[in-house]
């Protein structure tokens, strides 16, 4: 038998399309695959990542934004790239409708690395729309079959504006759960918002989370990470307990064109989830 082509996209339709923000830019697609076998055979875990691809336009990479725990689709939550000119992949994309089909080559990359987190206590951390693959973990850690492997859960997760927040349903519905403390906060507030209103590093201050037996996890835009971090350090979060999911140009997504690496890395194969500690080892050019 002859080894799968890695290059060669499996068909998926497009069966479900949300909006996510009132900017209408970000919308969730929900795919489910034409063949059977590739179904089966996709098998993936929290923080891994795809190559989307449209005939004639182009390839993209996006981070798994579902969770295996949820069988029978797969969903990304894709922001229209390009404020000047419109991005190629995802721009086409925005365009299509339920019904529409695409290409998508995958699970690439490494995940979140579950063993690593199990027994653990767990904050997540998350500014934006950079949420996706946090919410792919969330999901995974809360399943039934899954919760007793895991501590505390906290989720700190921030956007500019109410109408900004990602999975609006979801994060309501963790709210009211038991076996997780979730922490809204919006930047500025309207004049229906009744939650907290504060930037991600100062609501990460006051929430304070114990560093004991924890594991921070946070994605989020450059200027949140920078003024999140050293909240974490403060707290006492070692820079091995400290995780995050890296965004390069890429090309092939398997490790073998070498448009993605920093250092002896590849972020498509080696990464995209490195520590902080794994990330200090690497040079400065990223
Ligand atoms: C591991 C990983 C995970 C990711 N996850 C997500 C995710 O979950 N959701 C998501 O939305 N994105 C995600 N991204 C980012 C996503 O891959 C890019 O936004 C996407 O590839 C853009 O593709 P495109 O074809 O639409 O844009 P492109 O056509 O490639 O353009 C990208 C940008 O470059 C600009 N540009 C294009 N051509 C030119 C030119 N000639 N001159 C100047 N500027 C130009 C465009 O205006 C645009 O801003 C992820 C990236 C990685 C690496
Ligand atoms: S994208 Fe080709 S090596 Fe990473």
């Amino acid at each position: 038998m002859t080894a799968k082509n890695p290059y060669i996209p499996m068909p998926v339709e497009i069966s479900k399309v949300i909006d996510e923000v009132d900017t209408q830019d970000i919308k969730t697609f929900r795919f489910t695959f034409l063949n059977k076998e590739d179904e089966a055979n996709f098998k993936y875990m929290p923080g891994q990542f795809a190559e989307l691809s449209i005939y004639g336009k182009g390839e993209s990479p996006i981070g798994i934004a579902s969770s295996p725990t949820q069988p029978g689709y797969v969903e990304f939550t894709i922001q229209r790239a390009g404020a000047i000119l419109p991005g190629l992949v995802t721009a086409a994309l925005h365009d299509m409708e339920e019904g529409g089909k695409i290409g998508l080559r995958g699970p690439l990359g490494n995940s979140w690395p579950i063993e690593f987190l199990e027994k653990k206590n767990i904050v997540v951390v998350g500014g934006g729309f950079a949420f996706t693959t946090l919410r792919s973990l969330i999901n995974y850690m809360l399943h039934q079959d899954n919760r007793s492997r895991f501590g505390e859960i906290t989720i700190i997760y921030g956007a500019r504006t109410p109408g900004l927040l990602l999975y609006k349903d979801e994060l309501s519905h963790w709210q009211k759960r038991d076996g997780i403390n979730t922490v809204i906060t919006v930047d500025k507030g309207d004049a229906t918002w009744k939650g907290r209103e504060g930037f991600v590093p100062a609501v990460c201050k006051a929430v304070a989370p114990s560093p004991k037996n924890a594991v921070a996890v946070i994605c989020g835009p450059p200027i949140m990470i920078e003024f999140t971090l050293p909240v974490f350090f403060e707290l006492g979060f070692s820079k091995e307990n400290i995780l995050t999911s890296m965004e390069m140009r890429m090309k092939c997504g398997i490790g073998k064109c070498g448009r993605c690496n920093v250092g002896y890395k590849y972020v498509c194969s080696d990464g995209p989830v490195f520590s902080l500690a794994e990330l200090e080892e690497l040079p400065r050019d990223f």
